[in-house]
C-alpha cells in the first residue's frame, strides 16, 4: 500500500480513521488518536435541526482549539434544506470537510427518520446529498451502514447515488440498521460497495487488531480501515494498526511510563474542554477503560469513579500508573497483565 489516498485536496497521511462516537471522540480524544496515528478523526454527530445548531452542546462538539488535524465536522438531520444549512454552519464553524452521518442507528436519530434510517428512503437519500454537496463547497463524506435490514442491503445503490452527487468519500459500517450492534460486522456489502464506485471506501465494523484491519482490507479491497470501539482506552491501536497495514511492522503497546503520560494529558485536556466538574465526570469512562487487563485496576477503578476533584483524580491516576510501573518486573504482574492489543467487550446498545 504505497499509493497516496486523498479526500479531495487533502492528502491522508495513512488509512486508519477515528470512527465518530457520541460521547466519546470529543476534541480531546481526537487529538490524541490523531497524535497516536490516526490519519482523519470527524467530530462526534451534530444534529441539523435549527433548535440544535446554537446549543452549547453543539458548540462544544464544534470546538478545534488546538485541534492540529483536518477538520471534519459530522452532520446528521432528514431535511434536505436543514441539512445545507447544517453544512454552511459547519463551514462557517471551520469545516474543511463535512461528513454526513447515514450510518447511526441511535433512537434520537431514527426517530427523525435520520442517521441509518435514511437508508429506506433512497430518493431522500439523493435530495440530502444533492443539498449538502452543493450547499458545503468543500469536499463531503459520507457514513453509512450496509442496508436497512438484511433483507433490504442497498448500501450498493446508496453508494452509487453518493458518487454520483459528488460525495468525495465513504465509511461503511458492516451491519445493517436493523442489526444495531447485533452479531458480527459482514464484510463482503463492502467489498460489493468498494468494487462498484470509485471514490474512497473505508471499512468499519469489529475491527479491533492489526491482523484484523489488514484481513479486512484484502478482503473488501477498500482504501483503509476505520475504527471505532476498539480504540477506547488504547489510541495507539491506530499507530500499530498504520504500520502493520503499511509495512507489515508489529509495534510494541507504549510502555507504562508512556501511558501515564499519555492519560495524564488527555485528563488535563477533558478538564480545559468541560471544566472541572463535567471533565471528571466525562473522563471516569476513559479511565476505566485505560486501566482494563491491567492489574490492580479493580481497587483503581473504584476510587478514580468517586474522585470529585480534578487534583483527586489525577493524582489517583498517577499513583496507580506509578504502581504499575514499580510492579511491572514482579512476577504476581506479569501474571496479570494482558495490556497488549485485547479484544474488546461486544456492546448491545
Ligand atoms: C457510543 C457510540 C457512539 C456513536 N456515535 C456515532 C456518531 O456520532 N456518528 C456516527 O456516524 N457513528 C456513531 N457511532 C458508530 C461508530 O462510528 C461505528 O460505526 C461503530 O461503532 C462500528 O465501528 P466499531 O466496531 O469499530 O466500533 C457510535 C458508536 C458508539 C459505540
Amino acid at each position: 500500500m504505497t499509493e497516496d489516498l486523498s479526500i479531495g485536496s487533502f492528502q491522508l497521511p495513512g488509512r486508519v480513521l477515528l470512527a465518530p462516537m457520541s460521547g466519546i471522540t470529543d476534541a480531546p480524544f481526537r487529538q490524541l488518536c490523531l497524535n497516536s496515528g490516526a490519519s482523519l478523526a470527524a467530530t462526534e454527530m451534530t444534529l441539523s435541526e435549527p433548535g440544535f445548531r446554537s446549543s452549547p452542546e453543539t458548540l462544544r462538539r464544534l470546538n478545534f482549539e488546538g485541534f492540529s488535524g483536518i477538520r471534519v465536522i459530522q452532520i446528521a438531520g432528514s431535511e434536505p434544506s436543514q441539512m445545507a444549512a447544517a453544512a454552511r454552519a459547519a463551514v462557517a464553524h471551520g469545516a474543511q470537510i463535512v461528513d454526513i452521518n447515514m450510518g447511526c442507528p441511535a433512537k434520537k436519530v431514527c426517530r427523525k427518520l435520520a442517521g441509518s434510517a435514511l437508508l429506506k428512503d433512497e430518493d431522500l437519500v439523493k435530495n440530502i446529498l444533492d443539498a449538502v454537496v452543493d450547499a458545503a463547497r468543500i469536499p463531503v463524506t459520507l457514513k453509512i451502514r450496509t442496508g436497512w435490514d438484511p433483507t433490504r442491503r442497498n448500501g450498493v445503490a446508496i453508494a452509487q447515488i453518493a458518487e454520483s452527487a459528488g460525495v468525495m468519500a465513504l465509511a461503511v459500517h458492516g451491519r445493517t440498521r436493523a442489526c444495531r450492534y447485533r452479531g458480527n460486522a459482514e464484510y463482503e456489502t463492502i467489498r460489493a460497495i468498494k468494487s462498484t464506485v470509485t471514490i474512497p471506501v473505508f471499512a468499519n465494523g469489529d475491527i479491533d487488531t492489526p491482523a484484523k484491519a489488514v484481513e479486512v482490507m484484502q478482503r473488501t479491497g477498500v482504501d483503509g480501515v476505520m475504527i471505532g470501539r476498539a480504540a477506547r482506552g488504547q489510541p495507539w491501536l491506530f499507530d500499530q494498526v498504520s504500520k502493520f497495514i503499511q509495512k507489515k511492522v508489529h509495534v510494541t503497546s507504549p510502555s507504562m511510563s508512556e501511558r501515564r503520560d499519555m492519560i495524564l494529558a488527555h485528563l488535563d485536556a477533558m478538564y480545559r474542554l468541560y471544566g472541572e466538574c463535567a471533565g471528571v465526570r466525562v473522563a471516569r469512562k476513559h479511565l476505566v477503560w485505560y486501566c482494563q487487563n491491567l492489574a490492580g485496576a479493580e481497587g483503581f477503578r473504584f476510587q478514580a469513579v468517586r474522585a470529585t476533584s480534578s487534583t483527586e483524580q489525577m493524582q489517583l491516576t498517577k499513583n496507580y500508573f506509578d504502581r504499575c510501573l514499580i510492579e511491572i518486573n514482579s512476577p504476581a504482574f506479569n501474571e496479570s497483565f494482558s495490556g497488549e492489543l485485547r479484544p474488546w467487550r461486544k456492546q448491545q446498545n
